[in-house]
């Protein structure tokens, strides 16, 4: 397809999922074609329900399309086998989630090194690899604080090292701002940026925030399951 070049890293053709809830069919993606170029942040921007997290964790592989093609990085996901879907899960995308989806018993450090441990990185690499992830979000000097040691942004910036654990080629961030006040919102903002400028992560962040939005390389807005670029 024209649109399948390793410019796209993500590329979506004709993606529709339904969801069938008490016997009603819900069509949450509705033919929807979507492409992100490498190295790019976009903002997702839609009313609660419309599709926004179907379409994370359609691209994370997390759930399957009913009918469409998803490519990442040109690999048809869709015909990946169950061992490659997992690796995909684990090595192409990470994950950041409002409410941070921190292991509470584990130290910041534990959890950075937590999805490196299921990629059967050796201790001693994901030691040193937790290290200077945490050094990279300013949280060199909370590497033993468990997350109710920690505030909201500081939790924030922890999920934010350890979905680059595995140094994936694109992060996934579902209202990552959503709990935060404004200016600790920013700082996250100001990290999700510098991971597309310095790092080359290609970056989607679902966000209700119009100042989150300002500050992305593309807008999109999500409606009844489409998708479409804005201003
Ligand atoms: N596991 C599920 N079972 C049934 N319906 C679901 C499920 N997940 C999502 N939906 C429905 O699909 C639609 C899109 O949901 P979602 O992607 O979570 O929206 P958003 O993240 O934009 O709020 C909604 O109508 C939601 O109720
Ligand atoms: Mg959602």
């Amino acid at each position: 397809m024209r649109e399948k070049t390793m410019e796209n890293v993500i590329v979506l053709e004709n993606v529709t999922k339904d969801y069938t809830l008490s016997g009603n069919r819900i069509r949450a993606l509705d033919k929807l074609n979507f492409a992100v170029p490498t190295a790019v942040m976009v903002a997702v921007i839609g009313p609660s329900g419309s599709g926004k997290s179907t379409l994370l964790n359609i691209i994370g592989a997390l759930d399957r399309p009913d009918s469409g093609k998803v490519f990442i990085q040109d690999r048809d996901v869709g015909g990946l086998s169950e061992a490659d879907l997992t690796a995909h899960r684990r090595k192409t995308v990470g994950f950041v989630f409002q409410d941070y989806g921190l292991i509470p018993n584990l130290t910041a450090l534990e959890n950075v090194m937590l999805p490196m441990e299921f990629a059967k990185v050796t201790r001693s690499e994901a030691l040193e690899r937790a290290r200077a992830l945490l050094n990279a979000v300013e949280l060199g000097v909370r590497t033993a604080h468990r997350p109710n040691k920690l505030s909201g942004g500081e939790q924030q910036r922890v999920a934010i090292a350890r979905a680059l654990a595995n140094d994936p080629a694109i992060i996934l961030a579902d209202e990552p701002t959503g709990n935060l006040d404004t200016a600790t919102g920013k700082g996250v903002v100001t990290l999700l940026r510098r991971l597309a400028d310095e790092r080359h992560k290609t970056i989607i962040v679902v966000t209700h925030d119009a100042s989150v939005a300002r500050s992305t390389d593309k807008r999109f807005h999500i409606q009844d399951g489409r998708i479409r670029e804005t201003t």
